[in-house]
């Protein structure tokens, strides 16, 4: 069994401990988290990021918090406990990753007395969050490595890798399999403008593991795609809705698109805690719009004239019928995806 490449959290008891993702892959610099605020702030500033990263980030940042309010009378406790949940909650809009993990943290808060109590149940829980996730990770690796065949080349968007997750990451776990066991592939990782998570952290956390990597325009994807100079494509998820539509980082549609125009197969890569079976369609998906400064300014000068407006929606939504198949940690689903994600999530 592969270690997972990279340890983008970790539980210290009474902080948790975080790669600054800001700061790659110029500088590996780690930020001790104390308070849950502290948590919010680093979800919303993106030093962490990636959905079941932040889901589980904001399960810890509960557990600290509970820790630190262990001498408070029981009703006060759970209500600090709610306003901690709440402010968590109100970090990031798209992924789903961080609304389930905050509903599971409420479910054992609602359920636990007395307070010492609650701050044991509510270590565990978030400990067995992140467990379930690197168990998660292992599984879709085993799934998404049988398609990697060998002299392939792999086409990903932004990062679903180690760094998004607690260590294997979504689309890139079968990545690290396959390479693991030998089978000789390449990776293109687009840029993905604005933040440059497949330019920064893609191609930082598959070049340390020893895979062939390059780093190639968002726009440069398409002509590839046409040229079938890519064989398959892996991504990850923010949010798959029932009908299979999906949210993921903004560019993603556009990839999904070319690639079915050439008859490329496109996977999505995600845990089964991305699936949102409340919503029927992904135009129901909550799209984060982020500062158009992410956009106009690059390193500090910006390039956009003054007094012209940028736009960043943050995500965007790809409709099912341009998706091959979902890679869950509970198998692979192809169509009809509305009657197999249902059965999928409730197995
Ligand atoms: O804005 P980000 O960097 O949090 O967006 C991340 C993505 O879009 C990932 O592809 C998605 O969260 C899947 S991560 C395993």
């Amino acid at each position: 069994m592969i270690e997972p490449p990279v340890k983008p959290i970790e539980w210290l008891e009474e902080s948790i401990r975080i790669i600054d993702q800001r700061q790659l892959p110029l500088c590996e610099v780690y930020l001790e988290l104390k308070t849950a605020s502290e948590v919010a702030d680093a979800i919303k500033t993106m030093a962490l990021r990636g959905a079941p990263l932040i889901g589980i980030a904001a399960a810890m940042g509960v557990a600290l918090e509970a820790l630190h309010n262990k001498d408070l009378e029981e009703a006060t406790f759970k209500a600090e406990l709610e306003n901690t949940i709440a402010s968590l909650r109100a970090t990031r809009p798209t992924a789903k990753n961080l609304f389930w993990a905050l509903e599971r943290m409420e479910g054992v808060l609602k359920a636990a007395q007395p307070t010492e109590q609650a701050v044991a149940d509510l270590r565990a829980e978030a400990l067995k969050i992140y467990d379930e996730d690197l168990e998660t990770g292992r599984r879709m690796a085993t799934i998404g490595a049988q398609l990697i065949k060998d002299g392939s080349t792999i086409l990903t968007h932004c990062n679903a890798g180690g760094l998004a997750t607690s260590g294997f990451g979504t689309a890139l776990a079968p990545m690290y399999l396959a390479h693991a066991n030998g089978i000789r592939f390449k990776v293109y990782a687009d840029e993905t403008r604005p933040l440059l998570q497949g330019a920064r952290l893609t191609a930082w956390e598959l070049n340390k593991a020893g895979i062939d990597v390059t780093v190639i325009c968002d726009s440069t994807a398409h002509g590839l795609l046409r040229q079938r100079r890519i064989d398959i494509v892996f991504v990850g998820a923010d949010r798959i809705t029932t009908s299979g539509d999906f949210a993921n980082k903004v560019g993603t549609y556009g990839v999904a698109l070319s690639a079915n125009a050439s008859g490329i197969p496109f996977y999505v890569i995600a845990p089964t805690s991305t699936i949102d079976l409340d919503l029927a369609s992904g135009s129901e998906i909550p799209i984060e719009e982020r500062s158009p400064e992410e956009v106009s300014v690059i390193g500090g000068t910006r390039f956009v004239p003054q007094g012209v407006k940028a736009y960043n929606p943050a995500f965007d939504v790809t409709p099912h019928n341009l998706v091959t198949g979902f890679i869950t940690e509970k198998g692979l689903i192809d169509r009809p995806f509305a009657t197999n994600l249902k059965r999928l999530v409730r197995s």
